[in-house]
């Protein structure tokens, strides 16, 4: 049985969420290699120029088949919106109203550019991520997000701090605390970290 190890700003998975593993795995080390092999697969997909022209936009049925290409060989829950409380985000069954209400903001802030578009990734980034739409991934998913958006407009990429986010250090820790700020409503540190 994997031992499931929590790092900071992070959501443990319930028992049936964890039954939802698709290949039987004996360690954590190994559930990590996997997913970061599904991920390497999803964002190779994603940033085909054909993806970023037809399929990369600001709406729920890309945000759920970039999920499931993320971790759909590893989990039977990827790319399906969560069905428990987590310790982050908005309870269950208000996750598709909140993300309708964030997709209309967010495609008004395209359609009258209200934001350079690097700075509208990553408000929406903030915003899928304080919804938290999956069981697990949000993080690594909203930010790929993120990436593509900025890709398809043809911009400078993201830095996310310049390191690896999934590991618990101090980048994770200024990161974290980033977003925090963000929830009260100053998107400065955020856009600082992860312009
Ligand atoms: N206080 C917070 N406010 C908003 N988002 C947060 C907060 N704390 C953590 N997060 C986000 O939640 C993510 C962790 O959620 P999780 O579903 O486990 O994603 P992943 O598995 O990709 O790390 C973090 O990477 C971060 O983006
Ligand atoms: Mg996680």
């Amino acid at each position: 049985m994997i031992d499931f190890v929590y790092i900071p700003g992070q959501t443990p998975l319930t028992e049936e969420e964890k039954r939802d593993l698709i290949p039987s795995l004996a360690t954590r080390e190994d559930l990590d290699a996997w997913e970061q092999q599904n991920i390497i697969e999803a964002r190779e997909w994603l940033m085909k120029k054909s993806t970023l022209a037809r399929k990369v936009a600001i709406r729920e049925d890309f945000l759920l088949d970039l999920h499931k290409r993320m971790f759909g060989r590893v989990w039977r829950w990827a790319g399906n919106y969560r069905r428990s409380d987590k310790n982050i985000g908005a309870p269950f069954y208000e996750v598709p109203i909140q993300l309708r209400q964030l997709l209309d903001d967010a495609n008004y802030w395209q359609e009258h550019d209200s934001f350079p578009v690097r700075d509208m990734a990553i408000m929406l980034h903030h915003r899928l991520v304080k919804i938290h739409l999956f069981a697990n991934g949000n993080g690594r998913h909203s930010r790929l997000c993120a990436d593509a958006i900025v890709a398809q407009a043809g911009v400078e990429p993201l830095s996310w701090g310049g390191g690896d986010l999934n590991k618990p250090e101090e980048l994770r820790r200024r990161y974290i605390s980033a977003l925090q700020a963000a929830d009260s409503g100053d998107y400065a540190p955020l856009l600082d970290f992860a312009s």
